[in-house]
């Protein structure tokens, strides 16, 4: 099972909520692509985060295409699509968002997330390896603790991929700990110096 669990990185999180949700607000569709998704504990928390700082319209606007590898035969797509998570992964989620977006399931110490979140996501199988975008005009890419799992060149290669599929002035999230390579450095402004959130330049 890859690891992940809900509102990992808060610094990420408040970084794509300070400085992408209100750029990308005034755009007519906001599209999030979240590759490498897991089980879905990163895209929900996003799609969480979007619904608190977007307006009811906005929200409608939103929606983030999730993908993964999945090699273990649909497990993750499952998952996704019944939003059910047991406690554990659920710890660091501020209470009150909490106890807004979650539900008891029948299955005990379970939760479930609230079907307008879960409406807001959809899953896919993906390889990044194939260095096939999945669709184009992202306003935001967020792909964390995968690219670790790549050869220097093929990370290089996935990060102009992301670069080729994101809109014009579109932003990319990687982990804290992935700095960008030199090589891709020259396609991106750092928005932040703390966190690992680029802009398309
Ligand atoms: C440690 S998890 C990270 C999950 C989430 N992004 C997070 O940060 O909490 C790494 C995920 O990357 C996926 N992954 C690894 N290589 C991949 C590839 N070539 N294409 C798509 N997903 C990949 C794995 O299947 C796994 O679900």
């Amino acid at each position: 099972m890859a690891f992940t669990y809900f509102f990992r990185d808060r610094a990420t999180l408040d970084a794509i909520k300070d400085y992408a949700i209100p750029e990308l607000k005034k755009n007519r569709h906001i599209n999030v692509w979240d590759a490498g998704c897991a089980m879905g504990p990163e895209p929900y928390s996003l799609a969480i985060m979007f619904k608190e700082n977007l307006g009811y319209y906005e929200f409608k606007r939103f929606k983030i295409y999730a993908t993964d590898l999945d090699e273990e035969s649909n497990q993750f797509g499952e998952i996704i699509a019944k939003g059910i998570y047991p406690e554990e992964s659920l710890k660091r989620i501020p209470r009150e968002i909490f106890k807004k977006y979650f539900e008891p399931n029948n299955k005990p110490g379970h939760f479930k997330i609230a079907d307008e979140i879960m409406q807001s996501v959809s899953f896919q199988k993906h390889d990044l390896r194939s260095l096939q975008p999945i669709r184009d005009n992202f306003g935001l890419i967020v792909c964390k603790n995968v690219l670790l799992h790549l050869q220097e060149s093929e990370r290089i290669d996935v990060i102009k991929m992301f670069h080729k599929c994101l809109a014009e002035g579109g932003f990319l999230a990687t982990e804290q700990t992935q700095k960008m390579p030199a090589r891709t450095a020259y396609l991106f402004r750092q928005v932040n110096q703390k966190v690992q959130l680029f802009q398309k330049k």
